[in-house]
């Protein structure tokens, strides 16, 4: 029987497709184009490792940082392991034209974006007092407002296609307050709740959402933003950006709403959501803290 309290049930939990017709109308709209998974930051690091694993699992993608070079070469060298054409888009992603310029590119190369991996960030060490006002607020913008903007940007289309998704790369810090890095960390707490908060506003909507969150990895990020000699640096083993990009892949496929890589992940998640603030919130202290404070 079609229709009825079955079809409603099904409708409700997310299990059946409402008003297909627009959705198979928004997908003919790019029927002349290829899927792309745009990944931000994809020049070095755990994006560009991300990008990899998704153009060795077939997919096209597009990687887009400020630096022209690197990301050329990074497009040549995921090229060359993958045999997957890479396309490198050179954009500074503060800049207001930034999804524009994405789109513009994507659709001259013959893509539409499919899958947004929301991965450029920065971090910043030393006590916030310390901290220079500017590279406080250039943190803001790119770890809150550059996601947020792009998410809110790529979304309707999705939806609108019942297909797609977003990755959002935040930090375990992300579940307690980080002395010595506390700006970084309270920004990446916004990235869970955000991702957490529209994948429940869109349940059942086709859209994936799933938020990354990776302990310490091994890459420039530590030493750009002066914490190379925190005790977390020598205590905790860092883990290979290609070990977090194979995580992320797994975890968006099986649709995943928090992934925490390594062995070590989802114990520090669970044990980070447990402990009360009082007793998880100084051992991060210590932890975050450099020889010279
Ligand atoms: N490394 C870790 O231990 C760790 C742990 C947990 C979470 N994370 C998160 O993982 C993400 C990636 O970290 P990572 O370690 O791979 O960092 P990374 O090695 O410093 O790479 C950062 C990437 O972002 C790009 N980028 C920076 N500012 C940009 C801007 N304004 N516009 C466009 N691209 C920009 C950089 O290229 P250009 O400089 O050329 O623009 C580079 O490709 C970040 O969100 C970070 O918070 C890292």
């Amino acid at each position: 029987m079609p229709g009825g309290p079955t079809r409603n049930a099904d409708l409700w939990l997310g299990r059946a497709r409402k008003n297909d017709a627009s959705a198979a109308a928004a997908r003919q709209a790019v029927a002349h184009l290829k899927p792309a998974v745009v990944v931000t930051g994809g020049s070095r690091g755990i994006g560009r490792a991300i990008a990899q694993r998704f153009a060795s699992h077939g997919h096209h993608v597009a990687i887009v940082a400020r630096t022209k070079d690197d990301l050329k070469n990074s497009a040549l060298e995921i090229e060359r392991h993958t045999g997957q054409p890479v396309l490198p888009i050179t954009c500074d992603l503060t800049s207001p034209k930034a999804f524009a310029i994405i789109s513009q590119d994507l659709e001259q190369a013959g893509y539409f974006l499919d899958v947004l991996v929301n991965n450029a960030g920065l971090g910043l060490a030393g006590p916030f007092v310390e901290q220079d006002e500017t590279d406080i607020a250039q943190l803001v913008e790119l770890n809150i407002l550059v996601l947020t903007s792009l998410s809110r940007h790529a979304l309707p289309a999705m939806l609108a296609r019942r297909r797609g998704g977003l990755l959002n790369v935040a930090s375990l810090g992300a579940y307690v307050p980080g002395p010595h890095q506390a700006a970084y960390y309270a920004s990446k707490a916004y990235v869970v709740s955000l991702t957490e908060a529209m994948a429940v506003e869109n349940y059942g909507s086709g859209v994936r959402f799933c938020v990354l969150a990776p302990g310490p990895v091994e890459t420039r990020f530590h030493a750009k933003m002066g914490a190379d000699t925190a005790r977390y640096r020598r205590i905790i083993p860092a883990l290979s950006p290609d070990a977090v990009a194979r995580a992320a892949y797994r975890g968006y496929y099986f649709g995943l709403r928090v992934v925490a890589p390594g062995w070590l992940g989802p114990i520090s998640h669970a044990a980070l959501k447990i402990l009360p603030h009082p007793i998880s919130v100084p051992i991060m202290a210590w932890l975050l803290k450099r020889d010279a404070e």
